[in-house]
């Protein structure tokens, strides 16, 4: 999300902790280093940072105080529903506001997780989740079966960062910048829902981790590679034609591309996504700092 590269590594306690990549040092990458007595130490000249990224030892002048300018920065770290989420904001002490849909909490639910990687912008990815119209064009074989061409009033509403959208007896419910879930809007006894998680690596790659939870024949394992595997081909429906996007990220602009009634939950993310381009915090400098 802010264009970095970053490291993670677990201490003595298990607790993951997450750093800048690249070693104030020389720049070589930390993750190439190794954890020693729960510190992260480059693998280069040995230097090693402790969970906020203070540089507690210089091996090459063991007897001098460690100076200022060889600490790095870290980011706040949370571990939850078997998913590592990083706070992009190395000034915040911890992720603020952070929550997750109840459904991947809540034990009557089993989660088969499942992960693609895609050679899309980050911008492209979530619009694909967010549009209704290429249903019954891209999954024809699949979750678009029974779905119509023609979007004649599409029932989407869009309150701070969360867009919900009711098509077709199910929700799709997307929380910025980074969840998503797809579930049926009727109660019924057997449940099943799609959840999936956005995260950039790049300009170019967006990695997707999401699971498949159903509240029914939960006690029989192999049963999750079932459920994974048809999200797994839903998503792989989608791929080639987000790969074939141009321009990569979505325009800086609404008015570079054209928008129908169809696309308002795509605007809505637009929106969101505009005003954290322009948000004043966390702002990279050219020397590789975050101020
Ligand atoms: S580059 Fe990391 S210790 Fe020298
Ligand atoms: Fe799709």
């Amino acid at each position: 999300m802010i264009g970095r590269n970053l490291v993670l590594f677990r201490d003595n306690q298990g607790r993951v902790n997450s750093l800048l990549a690249y070693c104030p040092h020389r720049g070589a990458d930390l993750s190439l280093g190794c954890v020693e007595d729960g510190k992260l130490m480059c693998p280069y000249h040995g230097w090693k940072f402790d969970q906020d990224g203070t540089c507690v030892e210089i091996p090459s002048q063991p007897h001098k105080p460690v100076p200022k300018f060889a600490h790095t920065k870290s980011f706040p770290v949370r571990e939850e529903a078997g998913i590592i989420w990083v706070f992009p904001d190395p000034n915040a002490k911890e992720i603020q506001n952070f929550q997750l849909f109840p459904e991947l909490k809540d034990s009557k639910y089993r989660l088969a997780p499942y992960q693609a990687q895609w050679n899309a912008h980050y911008t492209r990815v979530v619009e694909s989740v967010l549009d209704v119209a290429h249903l019954s064009f891209v999954h024809k074989k699949t979750i678009g079966k029974n779905s119509k061409t023609e979007i004649s009033q599409l029932q989407y509403s869009h309150k701070e960062d969360r867009i919900i959208i009711y098509n077709d007896g199910a929700s799709l419910e997307f929380w910025y910048p980074q969840q998503w879930i797809l579930k049926p809007s009727v109660q019924s006894k057997n449940k099943f829902f799609n959840y999936v998680t956005f995260t950039p690596i790049d300009e170019e790659q967006t990695l997707i981790l999401g699971y498949a939870g159903r509240n029914f024949v939960k006690f029989i394992p192999f049963l999750d590679r079932i459920f994974s595997n048809y999200s797994l081909k839903v998503l792989d429906e989608d791929q080639s034609v987000v790969e074939s996007q141009h321009p990569r990220p979505i325009p800086e602009a609404l008015r570079m591309e054209a928008h129908v009634l169809a696309d308002g939950p795509q605007i809505a993310f637009r929106q969101l996504w505009f005003n954290f381009l322009s948000k004043e915090e966390g702002k990279v400098s050219l020397d590789g700092h975050i101020n």
